[in-house]
């Protein structure tokens, strides 16, 4: 399986922080954004990784991944994003080529986890798996709705919904088939003007391929102020014994 990061967008909301460079090379505690998503990848023993990224700054990533074998990267390829906020799946669908055929683990580039994803890696087969969590403000994510008869079930994934029917979001991180690729090109901007990952994960739910795991261990994204302070303020207090 290769894997591929999503690191365009314009990371608006982090201005003017993302004025200066671009928001996945921000700190958190003592390492850039990136290096965790990368630490998942790498960790699940998926070393051959693409990032697409996008906006004023990429060439700040050269500088700081070089050819990424630090972080134990054994091919790093990179993407451009021309339409930087063209939405998760328009950039997702830059990684066609480097797929080659193959099923493809997908994360954004600003969420951090600890947790471990090898199993679902190593049983995939085809379809699609996402990541589920249960959050406490889930007006602000994908949400699953499950079935009333079959709780595990899910019937629909809604888009940050006004009543949410569970607290379940669909965290940023994917594995897909080859299919995610013909799935991406029959989409339609949204209202948002963006090709949403939503509606990729509905097509696999519509064709009986979408399956999910919860998501076990520390998840968060770091794309707001306070989510980005969260985060530093979790990983400083897990890792922050190893500068003694
Ligand atoms: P968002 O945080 O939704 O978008 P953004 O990074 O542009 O930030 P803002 O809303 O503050 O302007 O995106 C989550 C992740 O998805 C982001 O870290 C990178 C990835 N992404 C892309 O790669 N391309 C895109 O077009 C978008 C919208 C996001």
């Amino acid at each position: 399986m290769k894997g591929v990061i999503l690191a365009g967008g314009l990371g608006t909301r982090l201005y003017p922080l993302t004025h200066v460079t671009n928001k996945h090379l921000l700190p958190v505690y003592d390492k850039p954004m990136i290096y965790y998503p990368i630490r998942t990848l790498v960790g699940a023993g998926i070393t051959d990784i693409m990032i697409v990224t996008s906006g004023p700054h990429v060439g700040h990533f050269l500088a700081v991944l070089k050819n990424g074998t630090e972080l134990g990267v054994k091919h790093l390829e990179y993407a451009y994003q021309a339409k930087p906020d063209g939405g998760i799946a328009d950039a997702l669908l830059l990684a066609e080529d480097f797929s080659d055929g193959e099923s493809v683990a997908v994360i954004l580039g600003d969420n951090t986890t600890d947790a471990d994803i090898t199993n679902e890696v190593k049983r995939f087969h085809d379809g699609a798996v996402i990541f589920l969590r249960s959050v406490e403000d889930p007006h602000r994510f994908g949400i699953a709705e499950f079935d009333r008869d079959d709780p595990k079930k899910i019937v629909r994934i809604i888009e940050k919904p006004e009543n949410p029917p569970s607290d379940m979001a669909v965290t940023g991180l994917y594995i897909y088939d080859a299919k995610v690729f013909p799935y991406i090109k029959g989409l339609k901007p949204s209202e948002r003007g963006q090709l949403e990952i939503t509606e990729v994960n509905n097509k696999y739910l519509d064709s009986g391929k979408l399956r999910w795991a919860n998501l076990n261990g520390y998840w968060s994204d770091a794309g707001t102020f306070r989510s980005l302070y969260e985060a530093n303020t979790y990983w400083a207090e897990k890792h922050g014994g190893d500068d003694e």
